[in-house]
């Protein structure tokens, strides 16, 4: 598809990018990837993100091996962003609410969506600035970990990390599957195989050298996704436990 304009193009071209330059991310680019993060819409306006940018090497090291990704701990820029519902209840009590309802459901969906919209408003920016940009899930392999390394009080949780830096490397784009798959007109619609419908995919995705694994031409994407669901990390399963102790009610019972 032809860009409209060099947003677009941006985003067509993106693909994440895990080695970066020995060259810093200038402050002046980091202080417009915070203006834009400052910009991001959020669930009633709350504000419910929080990012810890962490320049401690001793700190990257360790996040690293939560994430088991050594190129984590080379990445020029390392940002965690934070679901954050402690402001809002901090904010809450002093103005007087007696109970206030910052540990909700309600609230921590709210900050979730809002953290990951705020991660992606950082990446778009980023990239229209030439830097490239790898998400971390990883830092959920042991978020209570995290949770403890990084200081962060009740009602918080890691989202998601990010990286940031100038890119040494230029990887393929990543073929996506059709979005006719994707977009259903007025509810839910699928085909009786997902794999019969996948099957022309699967081939392009072969053509796929994924730098990830070494460079080695990809799996198909039914057996990368029948592969990457057939273990789970345990400490990923029970996450929700480590979002229950920072002071969540899931509000399961009653
Ligand atoms: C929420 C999220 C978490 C991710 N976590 C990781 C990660 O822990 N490590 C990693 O190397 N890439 C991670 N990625 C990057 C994906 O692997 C990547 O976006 C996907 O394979 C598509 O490739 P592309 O971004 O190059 O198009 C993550 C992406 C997202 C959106």
């Amino acid at each position: 598809m032809q860009p409209e304009n060099s947003t677009i193009e941006i985003q067509l071209n993106h693909r994440t990018i895990r080695e970066f330059t020995g060259e810093p991310v200038s402050e002046e680019d980091f202080a417009q990837l915070m203006a834009v993060a400052r910009a991001t819409a959020s669930s009633r306006g709350l504000q419910q993100t929080s990012i810890i940018r962490i320049t401690d090497q001793a700190i990257k090291d360790e996040m690293a091996e939560i994430a088991t990704q050594a190129y984590m701990a080379r990445a020029p820029e390392l940002l965690v962003i934070v679901a954050d519902t402690h402001r809002t209840q901090e904010i809450a009590k002093e103005q007087g609410v007696a109970e206030p309802f910052g540990g909700s459901m309600n609230c921590f969906m709210e900050a979730v969506t809002d953290s990951a919209l705020m991660a992606q408003n950082i990446v778009v920016a980023a990239e229209s600035l030439g830097l490239g940009t790898n998400y971390f899930g990883n830092v959920l392999n042991d978020v209570a970990r995290v949770i403890r390394l990084l200081g962060l009080p009740d009602l918080t949780f890691p989202i998601v990390g990010l990286s940031l830096g100038h890119p040494a490397q230029e990887p393929q784009l990543k073929p996506r599957m059709e979005m006719s798959l994707r977009v259903m007109e007025n509810g839910y619609r699928e085909p009786d195989s997902w794999s019969a419908e996948l099957a022309e995919y699967d081939e392009v995705m072969r053509t796929y050298y994924d730098l990830r694994e070494g460079g080695k031409p990809s799996d198909t994407f039914t057996k990368q996704t029948a592969d990457k669901l057939r273990v789970e990390n345990p400490l990923r399963t029970r996450m929700m436990r480590v979002a229950a102790a920072q002071g969540f009610d899931f509000a399961l019972q009653g």
